[in-house]
C-alpha cells in the first residue's frame, strides 16, 4: 500500500466553524467542509446527476446537494437519502500547525 500523500489547501482560520472551501487537488474538486469540531473533504460532485455540491447546505455531519437533495454523510460519504444511492468519494483530511492537509 502506498503512503497518502497530504497536500496543504487552506489556513485553519480560512474556513470557519459551519463554512466550506472549495480547493482543486490534483485536478479533483475537494470541498472542505468544517463542521463545528472538525474537518472533512469530500469530492465536490454528487453521486445522482454528478452536480457540484458546493452551493449545498450542510449541517453537523452531512451535506445536501442543491439540485435534488439527496443528503450524504460528510464522513464516509454514504448517502443518506433518495434520490442518490451511491456514496460521494471522502478524503483524509489532517491540521498540521495551521494548515489543513488533504490526501487525494
Ligand atoms: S444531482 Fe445531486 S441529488 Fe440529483
Amino acid at each position: 500500500m502506498t503512503e497518502k500523500t497530504f497536500v496543504a489547501v487552506a489556513k485553519v482560520d480560512e474556513i470557519a466553524p459551519g463554512a466550506k472551501k472549495l480547493v482543486q487537488v490534483n485536478g479533483t474538486g475537494v470541498l472542505v467542509c468544517h463542521t463545528k469540531d472538525r474537518f472533512f473533504a469530500v469530492e465536490n460532485l454528487c453521486s445522482h446527476a454528478e452536480e457540484p455540491l458546493d452551493c449545498g447546505r450542510m449541517r453537523a455531519g452531512w451535506i445536501a446537494c442543491p439540485v435534488h437533495g439527496a443528503r450524504f454523510d460528510l464522513e464516509t460519504g454514504a448517502a443518506m437519502n433518495p434520490p442518490a444511492t451511491q456514496p460521494i468519494r471522502t478524503f483524509a483530511v489532517r491540521v498540521t500547525g495551521d494548515d489543513i492537509e488533504v490526501a487525494v
